[in-house]
């Protein structure tokens, strides 16, 4: 097929615009899938992201269409997922297409990353088709979101499509726009190869697959492909794309988005925004814009008392082969014994990582507060030391010349009765306003630069309890800035737990001492004997609490009683202590290693 029938597009939205059901209608109507296929949810493939409702990996599918003017049309529409901490992969999913559709709910109108992913495919050049779903809805405003896509994204309201993903309305209209709006794609199949990976998976029987986007030449198997960033060579075992099965094909060409397999073992050899091309002839530009996956935030994961330090290692190099974008390294805690520090995008991604971990892989583990990484600056030396675990940080202060913490840039997006409320909360984390804008008359948006270690502390529950749920918010990372941090000890019968240890901002090191001392006296089970809780900054306590020991047995109260009642009490004690960790002779629940992040 000739490269002026093709076209590569994605849909953007907010999460829960209707991205997943709108891609499904399409696959629907060009007759990729059937209404019986259709309800497997074709486009989430996992578990944990169906149950979640949430899309975490992209995938691409490759479907046909006859469009009105009697042509077919080969379309690719590549997924991209609708979280913050996935936002570079949704970057490099846009530089694989030539158009984008932006779905904006007709109910909501536009939010934090409509105007996020907006800006992303703006930067590719993409071309933008708007649209509004859910227009079925009887709360359905379109004259108000047309309004403010116009003023807003700057878009004319000639382009915008009414759509209902759900009721099938508009679905025609769209397949025809992207025909005839979205460019077809450029390049030479003469020229050396030069593809760009936007996703991966692990596949049991075909290795790691990459699935890539051809700016230039062709690609078959049996053919020789080394990996721009690495220098690795790999043999093409097979070439294919998703109809939305996982189809082989002869050869992939200039303009086409599909997958590669070529026996590669491990998912981390396959980058995200890494540049493919042929090992006799290569490319000798990459695709701009390649940066290595970065954590951006660390948690200890340690076995609990039914798993062995192995088997969490098995389970991580297992899960790790599909999963190229956590980093770990073996670590040994005074507390918790073995374990190991794992790195991860983002909040989400950690609470994946562990879903995945016990759920599919059998591990029972304990995971430590979240922490970002810090980065101190020694005075004489002007060593950098990057602090990836609280118990590195330095205790004597008079040794270094400075601290650092990354900042990201907020923006909320809120109706505009609740924006003082919004304000009042950047400003308790630390946040130094940086725009105040007006959507329309009932809508404000606001920018704030924040330190990251505040917005993954609890900014989202609140965002949305201080709007009823009406605000949304995006963030990026912008740099790192010097602040005023110490590190709180947590002290357990005068020994520090350096599992608990956390690094905290000066001038809130009180309060938060305060409340973890108390979330710590609420979730230790009571013992025999008395427990004392102390949290301290340097040698100095500033907050302490004490358990009361335990006087009577639990089942005491039970006495002459009914059984089952006993039975259930005990066995309810015996879940509690699988996710427990003796420290000396004090069992620390898991929720003891979250109460960190108690903020209230
Ligand atoms: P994420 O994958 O979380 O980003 O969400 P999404 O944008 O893919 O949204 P999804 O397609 O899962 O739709 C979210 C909800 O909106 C679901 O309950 C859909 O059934 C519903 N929905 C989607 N399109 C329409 C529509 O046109 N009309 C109505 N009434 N509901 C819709």
């Amino acid at each position: 097929m000739s490269l002026d029938k093709v076209r590569n597009f994605s849909i953007i939205a907010h999460v829960d615009h209707g991205k997943s059901t709108l891609a499904d209608r399409l696959l629907e109507f060009t007759g990729a899938v059937t209404e019986r296929e259709r309800k497997e949810q074709l486009l989430d493939t996992l578990d944990i992201e169906r149950e979640r409702g949430i899309t975490i990996k992209m995938q691409a599918v490759r479907m046909l269409y006859k469009a009105k003017d009697g042509e077919t049309y080969k379309l690719h529409l590549i997924d991209t997922p609708g979280h913050v901490d996935f936002s570079y992969e949704v970057s490099r999913a846009l530089a694989a297409c030539e158009g984008a559709l932006l779905l904006v709910d007709a109910t909501q109108g536009i939010e934090a990353q409509t105007v996020a992913n907006f800006w992303k495919a703006v930067e590719q050049d993409l071309v933008i088709i708007p649209i509004i779903n859910k227009i079925d809805l009887p709360a359905a405003e379109p004259e108000r979101v047309i309004k403010q896509i116009e003023d807003i994204l700057g878009l004319p309201r000639e382009e915008v499509i009414l759509a209902s993903a759900k009721e099938g309305i508009g679905i025609e209209e769209i397949l025809e726009s992207i025909v005839q709006r979205i460019p077809p794609p450029k390049g030479k199949v003469d020229a050396p190869l030069k593809a760009l990976i936007f996703d991966s998976y692990y596949d049991p029987y075909r290795g790691a697959v990459a699935f890539v986007r051809l700016f230039d030449g062709e690609l078959k198997a049996g053919d020789r492909i080394k990996l721009f960033s690495t220098g690795k060579e790999y043999e093409v075992t097979e070439v294919g794309a998703q109809t939305p099965k996982m189809t082989k094909f002869d050869k992939l060409e200039a303009g086409d988005v599909g997958y590669i397999a070529a026996s590669i073992k491990d998912v981390r050899d396959i980058r995200i925004g890494d540049t493919v091309t042929l090992a006799k002839n290569p490319t000798k530009e990459p695709v701009p814009g390649f940066r290595p996956a970065k954590p951006m935030v660390f948690a200890g994961i340690y076995p609990t008392e039914d798993t062995t330090f192995e088997e969490l290692r098995d389970a991580l190099e297992k899960y790790a082969i599909n999963d190229a974008a956590i980093v770990y390294e073996p670590e040994s805690s005074p507390a918790l014994g073995m374990g190991f520090r794992v790195g991860f995008l983002g909040l989400l991604h950690m609470e994946i990582v562990q879903e995945r971990l016990e759920r599919e892989y059998g591990v029972k583990i304990i995971t430590t507060a979240p922490n970002v990484i810090y980065r101190v600056k020694r005075k004489h030396s002007g060593e950098i030391l990057e602090v990836r675990n609280p118990s590195e940080f330095p205790d004597n202060l008079g040794l270094v010349e400075r601290v650092e913490e990354p900042y990201v840039l907020v923006t909320v997006i809120t109706p505009k009765e609740y924006v003082g409320n919004i304000m009042q909360l950047c400003q308790e984390k630390r946040g130094e306003q940086k725009k105040f804008s007006y959507l329309d008359e009932n809508t404000t948006m606001l920018e704030y630069e924040i330190p990251l270690s505040e917005v993954i502390l609890d900014f989202h529950d609140k965002v949305k309890t201080l709007s009823r749920g009406f605000a949304s918010y995006d963030y990026e990372f912008i740099g790192y800035k010097p602040s005023d941090l110490v590190k709180l000890h947590i002290l357990i019968n005068k020994k520090p737990v350096d599992a608990l240890s956390f690094i905290v901002h000066r001038d809130k090191a009180y309060r938060r001492a305060r409340l973890i001392v108390e979330k710590l006296k609420e979730t230790i089970p009571r013992q025999l004997f008395e427990i004392h809780i102390q949290a301290a900054i340097g040698g100095k306590v500033i907050a302490s609490e004490r358990i009361k020991p335990l006087r009577a047995n639990v089942t005491a109260k039970c006495y002459g009683g009914d059984i089952t009642r006993k039975k259930k009490l005990l066995e309810k004690q015996k879940e509690g202590k699988k996710r427990m960790k003796q420290f000396g002779n004090v069992s620390l629940p898991q929720e003891a290693f979250l109460s960190v992040l108690s903020v209230e």
